[in-house]
C-alpha cells in the first residue's frame, strides 16, 4: 500500500520524528508528527525503561515538567522518496539555433512501473522545454514542450540493464534525432548503435529560464494547508547511473552551456558544472556518489586515488534523506536537563495509537568531573544504519532468510512492526537493498526511525534490541543509583576521547557494530588514557561508517566482499563517499573488535541463547570482587532471549587479534544448529559451521587490563541486556555486571 493514497481503511496512526535527533541542554527541537485522528495529545519524557513483557522491569519514564504538555491538530503526513540533481538555472541562451544533450547512462530497472526520467527541463505548466524518459517498457522517449502542446516521441530505442550507453539528443528547429551507443566494458557483445530521427508538428520551445533536473521531473509545485505553494516536487525518478551530462548549441560552433562532472566534490551534496559557467546544482534525497562510471577500467579501485572512472551518480526512486515533514510544534530542552534518551510522547485524543518519538541529549558539560560516573554510549550508529529496515519483507530481494523453524507469524512483535511495515514511504536501512537491486549506502535521522524506539521488540529475534535493549542498561543503573552520563556514537565521532574524558568506565549499547574511524578512535585513546571499558554487547565494532560532522543525520555504510551482510557492494564501490574510507569490516582493515575489546564477532542465530559458564581463570582470587554473591558455576540461564549469549555473539581469539594475556573468565557453551558461523571465519572447505559442529561458536566473557592501567571487561553477546533485565534484574548477569562497575568505580583492577 503507498501511504500517500492514505485510502479508508488505514488504520488510526500516530507517528512522528524530532529534529535535531541529538541535541544540547537548551536546544530547541522541532516535533513532526503524522496523525490519522482529529485531535493528539503530547508531553516530553526522559526514557529509562520501556519493554512491557513478563519477567521485565517496570515500564519508566520521567516527565521532563520544563516543557509544557500540549495538545496539537493530526494531520497525516508523507515522505517523498527519490532522489535527484536539481540545478536552478542552466543558462539557456537567448537566441541559438538548436540544442545537443548527451550523458552515459546505466540504467538498473528496465521494468519499472513508473516512467524514469533521465534529464529534464520541462515545464509541464507552460508547456516547453524537453525531457528524455525511459517509458514502463524500458524504451526511450523524447517529450517536446512547444509553448502550446507537449510532444511525446517514443525512439523504440532500448538500453541494456547494467550497460552503460551514450545519449545524444539533438533538437533543432522541428528536428529530433536521437542515437545511443553501448559501451563494453571488456569483450562482451553489445547491441550496435541505434540512431531515430524524426520531425515534431510544431518547434520546440527550449530555452526558457528554469531548473534543470537530472534523475527526475518537475511536478510542480505542491499547495500547502495554509495556502502557500511548497518548493518544486519532482517525481518520475530514474533508477541507475549517469555520468558525464553535457549541454549545448548546435551550429557549426557550438558552445556549451553546461557540463556535469560528477567525480567533483563528491563528498558533498552538490555537482559541479565544469563549463566556467556555474551553472551549479544540488541532490536531493542523497542519491550514491563514488560509484563506477561509464570510463572505469579497474586500473583504481578507490575513487580518492583514480584519476577517472568515477563521475557517475546512482539515483533511486527509493531514496530518502530528508522526509520534510512540516512542524507541528518546537520544545526547547531545559538548560537543567540531564543526559540521556528523550521521547515526546504522542497519543491521539481517542487513545487509539500513540508513540514515542525519540530523541538523544547530551551531557551539559564536557569537562564536569566525571570521576565518580560511569558512560553509557547509545549506538546511535547502529539504530541509523537499522532504521526501518525491511528483511522480513519477502517481496524484496534482500530479505532475510532465518531458518527452516522461523515463522513471522509466531514472532513476537511490537505495534511499531505493524507501523514500519505499512508506512514504506519513510525510506529503507542500511540492510535494504533499493527497489533496482543495489545496496543502501545512506541512512537518515531526519524521518521517523520506527525501530528506534524504546518498547520496540525486534521481529527476527522476538525479543528486545538496539535502543529498547540499551534502555535495560541504562534502567539498571538507574536502580542501583550508580552516577552516569549518556553520549551517542555521533558525540564520539564529533569530539573524540574527549567526550569520554574522565568518567571512571565506558560501558557501550548491545550492539555498537557501526563505527566511525573517529568514534572507534575515541574508546582506543580513552582506554589508553586509563579509563575502563565495559562492552556489554556482541557483533560490535564491525563495520566501518562515515558520517560528515556537517551533515549528522547521515550516515554512511559500505559493505564489502565479506561479514556476515544482507548484500555485497560491486567491486570498486568499497570506499565511503563521506570521507573516503575503506568500508568493510573493521577486521579486514587490520581493526578488529578483538584488538581493543579482546572478543571478536564468530556467529549468530536467532533461537534462544544459551548459558555462560565459568572457567578455571575465574577462579583466581584476586578477581573475586567481580563473583561476589554468584554461587553458580552458570551465568545467564535466562532472558528474554533465553540464555545470555545469543542473537550476535563474539569470542575470544588470538588470531583475530585479541590480546594474548587477556582472561577468558566464562564460555558460553551448547549453541544449537541455529547458530551458524560468520563467513569471514571461514577458509576452504567451508565444513562444521553449525552450533554443535564446531567450537569456534561461542561467546567469551573476557578480562585485562590494558598498557594505559584501564580495565577491558567485555561479554561478546548482543542477548546481554535481555538477560540483565529478565526477573526485573534479579539474575546472576546483573550481579556481575553490578559488581564490575561497581568494582571499577572503587578502583579495582
Ligand atoms: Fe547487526
Amino acid at each position: 500500500m503507498a501511504t500517500d493514497d492514505k485510502g479508508s481503511g488505514y488504520p488510526p496512526e500516530i507517528i512522528g520524528y524530532a529534529e535535531p535527533w541529538i541535541v544540547a541542554p537548551g536546544d530547541s527541537v522541532a516535533i513532526k508528527i503524522s496523525c490519522t485522528e482529529a485531535e493528539y495529545k503530547y508531553r516530553t519524557v526522559r526514557l529509562i525503561q520501556g519493554i512491557d513483557l513478563e519477567h521485565a522491569p517496570e515500564k519508566k519514564t520521567e516527565q521532563i515538567l520544563e516543557i509544557p504538555e500540549g495538545k496539537g491538530k493530526g494531520r497525516f503526513q508523507a515522505a517523498q522518496s527519490g532522489s535527484y540533481a536539481y540545478v536552478p538555472y542552466w543558462g539557456p541562451p537567448t537566441t541559438a539555433a538548436g540544442l545537443q544533450i548527451s550523458f552515459y547512462m546505466q540504467p538498473w530497472m528496465l521494468d519499472c512501473s513508473h516512467v524514469q526520467t533521465l534529464v529534464s527541463t520541462l515545464n509541464s505548466v507552460e508547456r516547453t522545454g524537453l525531457s528524455i524518459t525511459l517509458n514502463t517498457q524500458g524504451s526511450l522517449v523524447v517529450t517536446t514542450g512547444n509553448g502550446e502542446t507537449l510532444e511525446t516521441i517514443d525512439t523504440g530505442l532500448k538500453p541494456q540493464k547494467q550497460t552503460w550507453s551514450k545519449v545524444k539528443l539533438t533538437l533543432n528547429g522541428r528536428s529530433v534525432k536521437l542515437t545511443m551507443t553501448h559501451k563494453s566494458f571488456r569483450v562482451e557483445p553489445i547491441p550496435p548503435p541505434m540512431s531515430f530521427s524524426c520531425e515534431v508538428d510544431r518547434e520546440p520551445v527550449l530555452f526558457r529560464p528554469g531548473p534543470l533536473l537530472i534523475a527526475a521531473c518537475s511536478g510542480g509545485t505542491a499547495t500547502l494547508a495554509n495556502g502557500q505553494s511548497s518548493e518544486l516536487r519532482a517525481t518520475d525518478f530514474f533508477n541507475g547511473r549517469i555520468d558525464r551530462l553535457t549541454l549545448k548549441t548546435c551550429g557549426e560552433t557550438p558552445s556549451i552551456l553546461a557540463r556535469y562532472d560528477f567525480s567533483q566534490d563528491i563528498s558533498s551534496d552538490h555537482i559541479i558544472d565544469v563549463s566556467g559557467r556555474g551553472h551549479n546544482g544540488t541532490l536531493v534525497n542523497a542519491p550514491t556518489r563514488a560509484v563506477k562510471g561509464h570510463n572505469w577500467d579497474g586500473s583504481e579501485s578507490d575513487w580518492t586515488r583514480a584519476d577517472f572512472g568515477y563521475g557517475a551518480i546512482h539515483f533511486h526512486d527509493d531514496d530518502l534523506d530528508d522526509a520534510k515533514w512540516e512542524t507541528d510544534f518546537t520544545i526547547t530542552i531545559p538548560s537543567s536537563a540531564r543526559s540521556g534518551a528523550y521521547a515526546v510522547e504522542v497519543e491521539t485524543i481517542n487513545g487509539l495509537d500513540s508513540d514515542s518519538i525519540t530523541f538523544f541529549v547530551r551531557p551539559e558539560k564536557w569537562t564536569a568531573d566525571n570521576s565518580n560516573k560511569v558512560c553509557l554510549v547509545f549506538s546511535t550508529f547502529t539504530y541509523l544504519a537499522y532504521a526501518n529496515e525491511r528483511l522480513y519483507d519477502h517481496s524484496r530481494v534482500n530479505s532475510a532468510t532465518l531458518g527452516p523453524g522461523f515463522d513471522i507469524n509466531k514472532a513476537l512483535k511490537s505495534a511499531e512492526f505493524y507501523k514500519m511495515r505499512r508506512r514504506i514511504d519513510l525510506g529503507l536501512s542500511c540492510y535494504d537493498r533499493h527497489n533496482d537491486g543495489s545496496g543502501v549506502c545512506y541512512s537518515s535521522s531526519k524521518r521517523p526511525i520506527l525501530n528506534a524506539r524504546p518498547g520496540y521488540i525486534m521481529w527476527g529475534f522476538s525479543r528486545p534490541r538496539e535502543l529498547s535493549a540499551d534502555l535495560m542498561m541504562l534502567a539498571y543503573l538507574e536502580r542501583e543509583g550508580i552516577p552516569y552520563e549518556t553520549v551517542t556514537d555521533h558525540d564520539l565521532h564529533a569530539r573524540g576521547a574527549s567526550a569520554l574524558q574522565g568518567f571512571n568506565t565506558v560501558i557501550t549499547g548491545c550492539h555498537p557494530e557501526y563505527p566511525t574511524l573517529k568514534s572507534f578512535a575515541a574508546y582506543s585513546a580513552y582506554s589508553k588514557g586509563g579509563g575502563n571499558l565495559m562492552y556489554l554487547g556482541g557483533n560490535g565494532f564491525y563495520w566501518v561508517s562515515a558520517l560528515d560532522a556537517a551533515r549528522p543525520h547521515r550516515l554512511e555504510v559500505r559493505r564489502g566482499d565479506t561479514g556476515v551482510r544482507s548484500f555485497s557492494l560491486p567491486g570498486g564501490e568499497h570506499v565511503t563517499s563521506t570521507d573516503g574510507q575503506r568500508g568493510g569490516l573493521w577486521r579486514s582493515r587490520g581493526m578488529s573488535c578483538n584488538t581493543l575489546f579482546g572478543v571478536g564477532f564468530c556467529a549468530q542465530g536467532t533461537s534462544l541463547g544459551v548459558p555462560f559458564k565459568r572457567t578455571e581463570a575465574s577462579r583466581d582470587p584476586g578477581l573475586s570482587w567481580m563473583f561476589t554473591g554468584i554461587e553458580s558455576d552458570i551465568i545467564g540461564e535466562e532472558g528474554f532471549g533465553g540464555g545470555a549469549s545469543g542473537d550476535e555473539i563474539d569470542r575470544y581469539g588470538v588470531e583475530n587479534g585479541s590480546p594474548e594475556g587477556a582472561l577468558v573468565l566464562a564460555t558460553s557453551t551448547g549453541h544449537s544448529d541455529d547458530f551458524g558461523i560468520a563467513i569471514e571465519d571461514l577458509d576452504f572447505p567451508a565444513l562444521n559451521t553449525l552450533g554443535t559442529q564446531t567450537d569456534l561458536i561461542r561467546s567469551d566473557i573476557v578480562y585485562y587490563v590494558g598498557s594505559g592501567g584501564g580495565a577491558v571487561f567485555s561479554v561478546g553477546s548482543i542477548n546481554w541486556y535481555c538477560s540483565l533485565a529478565w526477573d526485573a534484574f534479579e539474575n546472576n548477569v546483573a550481579q556481575l555486571t553490578g559488581n564490575v562497575i561497581k568494582g571499577f568505580l572503587a578502583g579495582k583492577r
